[in-house]
């Protein structure tokens, strides 16, 4: 239980400076339970705490976990410079609570993408310790043959990477698809392992990572939703 002054709240959950929020407060803008709140010292638990902003409900969040179905043409870097970052698919306010994505996919890779603020989850999340696998489909030029398959499966060699890596897992769909899992995410990782194996990477989506599936959250591309304590138990590593 922690109970802290009206201002105070809407300045951690990203509402803009405390002066703003005591503006917006002052202005009548922020109602609790439907009542206007116009005493910007008002103390309240923030323990499942309901707010609105501009008539926008919010639910107070010590730290946000956030999936996203990350469109193509979208960078993960924070001062992106050819395409808008994916921050600019997010509320406003999450940007000033310095919400960021979990590790890094490429502007073309489309698909399951973690964000929070909790600096200890990225950190966490992005260890090479922690053996979460990472599920993607590619789409490959050439056809995907059952040699490719076992190429990637036993290991293939790239420039700069001490040891040869290996998919844990890698099944043909189709003829130009391909699942791959990977545990480790080095800098493009399967499109670097399919050119390794003498193919060339055209389109690719992360559908999973440990038990969380995309399918399952039902995220239309450019679309994002709050991960809670179920959906965070599937991203732990198999004891
Ligand atoms: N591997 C890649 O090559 N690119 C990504 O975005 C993710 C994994």
């Amino acid at each position: 239980m922690s109970k802290l002054p009206l201002d105070r709240i809407l300045q951690s959950q990203g509402f803009g400076t405390r002066k703003w929020c005591q503006h917006l407060i002052e202005d009548g803008e922020v109602r609790i339970g439907g009542e206007v709140v116009t005493d910007t010292r008002s103390s309240l638990e923030t323990n499942g705490l309901e707010f609105s902003v501009y008539d926008e409900v919010w639910k107070y969040r010590e730290h946000i976990y956030i999936a996203l179905n990350k469109p193509a043409d979208y960078e993960c870097s924070r001062k992106p410079s050819h395409h808008p970052g994916v921050l600019s698919l997010l509320p406003e306010q999450f940007a000033n609570r310095d919400v960021q994505p979990v590790g890094r996919l490429d502007h073309d890779t489309t698909g399951l993408l973690l964000m929070s603020d909790d600096g200890t989850f990225i950190h966490a999340q992005s260890s090479p310790k922690r053996h979460v696998p990472k599920i993607y489909v590619a789409t490959a030029h050439e056809a995907v043959t059952p040699e490719l398959v076992k190429h990637l499966l036993a290991g293939v060699k790239l420039h700069d990477e001490p040891a040869p890596l290996a998919a844990i897992l890698c099944e043909k769909l189709d003829e130009h698809r391909l699942k791959i899992v990977l545990e480790q995410g080095k800098y493009h990782q399967v499109k670097r392992m399919l050119a390794a194996a003498g193919n060339h990477c055209t389109a690719l989506c992360r559908t999973e990572i440990g038990g969380l599936k995309l399918e399952a959250l039902g995220l239309q591309e450019g679309e994002w939703c709050y991960l809670e304590d179920e959906q965070l138990a599937l991203l732990k590593p198999a004891e």
